[in-house]
């Protein structure tokens, strides 16, 4: 039975499980809440307490509705002043079709991935979107209904079978899906669009067409793969995924060679050269832990396994029960945190176990390096139980108390840093606090022969409560990626769906904020200007989506440094809310 696993790419589908930028999207489920662990009782008020309650919150029925694809690019209107300096393509990814005739998706991640475009150049922008061809649209599309499962919807045996057929078709492994919502992301100067299973589809970042469907199976030992790659500055990439077989289930580090240099560039997918660089034991074969990104510095690398645990056993349950995998993944906080960490050049992990309360995290902000430490920032939630069902019933949710209901039971993100001393060993003396750097109050205590305990700082000022926490960091990761940085940009969540941008200095801990009533932007992405100096001269990007009006999305772009408009591009179309996205130099 078990070895039955491996043919489910590990977890592939299990990962999908996560792609939500608040919170994970599953009902994760509270196993064991009488901990055994003392760090896990002594936590304070959890992230949700600390936020204002929110009421009167209005419907967002009207972003999460499918749309049409626009494929050839249409104009925008201009308000304001778009930098001339500005030449590339801001591309978005998300779901954007939610039937197939009179069937129904379920969750909102099962809904079809749908790219979006805008083209910059010289001042002015153009629009143009389309629908991800995957596998699983195109055969939903031929037959007017759902034949891949997905995340939380069930494919339905086909009704022109024969009974027998149908009961056994039950019993049939389902493939992954290839339906890749979730990023852009690049290999070897390729873009392709990612989930979380073992597929990504190459694109062409200009036509947004959709090119061939791609296996991390044929050609390295891996199931899957994050949508949250890191690139160093050689252009390589750096991405995670699991590895399952008789000898056990493992986290492992990927690396993809950047593209040669003088190369004839062939119009097909190359992740030739990729390799395992590390394979981290997972701590139980059966209860993996749920991961959706990584840490990476100059010379580290750090996998954070977290309490939400996956349960392998229940997911072959729900399949044989015709249920959806939504509800495979539990918050056990009886669990520490665990951090990894591995030198990114020679592979090597380290034998210091470092070890946190429980926490989940699902994107870190940044990493780097200072005399002997290594510096960890990322959104945290401490309460996993405390997670929403990002249904699309539940997001369909009317006006007023019933949506109030939903959001103030989510969890809130908050950005938290933790340092870890770089050089532990058996002189090193127990019960002290290793983190002697003065402008850190993070702490870490060598509690065993090989065991350090850390405690986080808070990354934040209590003005950030009154935004709902924040998530989907982005910084100028060009030159400021696993080195030290001051700035990051975020989405505030005082809805379901964030309603604000933020930018937030780590020093200070002071904000900016652009919000305004029912307006709800994407995941900022910074655009560093040509001729920078310091880390915000640039603008940062987001598209802005409303509720309240169809046909009134604009892409915004506002100065980095002071966080006020520059300009904005109306385009008279509906986008729903999306996942993530990236800026192409090259157009
Ligand atoms: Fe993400």
């Amino acid at each position: 039975m078990i070895q039955r696993w491996q043919y489910f790419r590990g977890s592939k589908v299990l990962l999908r499980a996560c792609i939500n930028p608040l919170c994970l999207s599953a009902q994760i489920r509270r196993t064991n809440t009488m901990s055994k662990n003392p760090a896990a009782q002594t936590q304070s008020t959890s992230s949700g307490q600390r936020c204002p309650q929110a009421k009167g919150l209005e419907t967002l029925a009207a972003l999460v509705q499918s749309v049409e694809e626009t494929p050839d690019p249409i104009p925008t209107t201009i308000k304001g002043t778009i930098p001339e300096w500005i030449n590339g393509s801001f591309l978005r990814n998300g779901p954007g079709k939610f039937e197939f005739g009179k069937d129904r998706y379920t969750h909102w991640f099962d809904g079809m991935a749908m790219m979006h475009r805008f083209h910059i150049s010289e001042g002015q922008v153009t629009y143009s979107s389309r629908f991800l061809r995957s596998d699983s649209y195109v055969q939903n599309s031929e037959k007017n209904r759902i034949v891949v499962s997905e995340f939380g919807t069930m494919a339905m045996p086909d009704p022109c079978k024969n009974i027998f057929a149908r009961f056994f078709s039950r019993f049939q492994i389902p493939k992954a899906t290839d339906n890749a919502s979730v990023n852009f992301v690049k290999y070897k100067g390729d873009y392709y669009v990612s989930t979380e299973t073992n597929y990504m589809r190459r694109v062409d970042p200009q036509s947004l067409e959709t090119k061939e469907k791609v296996d991390w199976t044929q050609y390295i030992a891996v199931n899957s793969a994050t949508a949250h790659p890191h690139y160093d500055r050689e252009g390589a990439s750096y991405n995670m995924g699991n590895s399952y077989g008789k000898n056990g289930f493992f986290y492992s580090i990927i690396r993809v060679p950047p593209p040669e240099v003088n190369a004839v560039k062939a119009d097909s997918a190359d992740l030739s050269g990729a390799k395992v660089i590390c394979s981290i034991r997972a701590a139980e074969p059966r209860k993996p832990s749920y991961y959706h990104s990584f840490v990476m510095s100059e010379n580290y690398i750090v996998f954070i396994e977290q309490p939400i645990k996956l349960d392998l056993l229940k997911f072959m349950l729900y399949r044989i029960q015709g249920k959806s995998f939504h509800k495979v993944m539990t918050w056990e906080p009886h669990y520490q945190t665990v951090f990894h960490l591995v030198n990114r050049h020679t592979g090597e992990e380290s034998k210091v176990k470092y070890v946190a309360a429980p926490m989940f995290t699902l994107h870190q902000i940044n990493a780097f390096e200072d005399n002997g430490f290594l510096v960890m920032d990322m959104c945290c939630g401490d309460d996993g139980a405390v997670i929403g069902d990002f249904t699309l019933e539940n997001l369909r949710r009317e006006s007023g108390e019933e949506m109030d209901e939903f959001y103030n039971g989510l969890c809130r993100n908050l950005p938290r840093r933790y340092v870890l001393p770089l050089t532990v060993d058996e002189m090193t003396p127990p019960d002290h606090n290793l983190v002697t750097l003065p402008n850190y109050t993070a702490t870490a205590k060598k509690t065993k022969q090989g065991e350090v305990f850390m405690t986080h700082e808070e990354l934040y000022d209590d003005e950030l409560m009154q935004y709902g926490g924040l998530e989907f960091p982005q910084i100028n990761y060009d030159k400021h990626n696993g080195r030290p940085y001051r700035y990051f940009y975020s989405c505030g969540f005082g809805h379901v769906f964030s309603d604000s941008l933020l930018k937030m200095d780590v020093q200070t801990k002071e904000l900016k904020v652009w919000r305004y009533p029912g307006l709800f932007p994407s995941e900022p992405v910074f655009v560093a200007s040509p001729k920078a100096t310091e880390e915000d001269d640039g603008v940062v990007m987001s598209v802005i989506i409303t509720p309240r009006k169809e046909n009134s999305t604009f892409l915004l772009v506002l100065d980095a440094k002071t966080f006020t408009e520059l300009g904005r591009a109306e385009v008279p179309v509906n986008i729903p809310y999306g996942t993530h996205g990236v800026f192409n130099e090259m157009g």
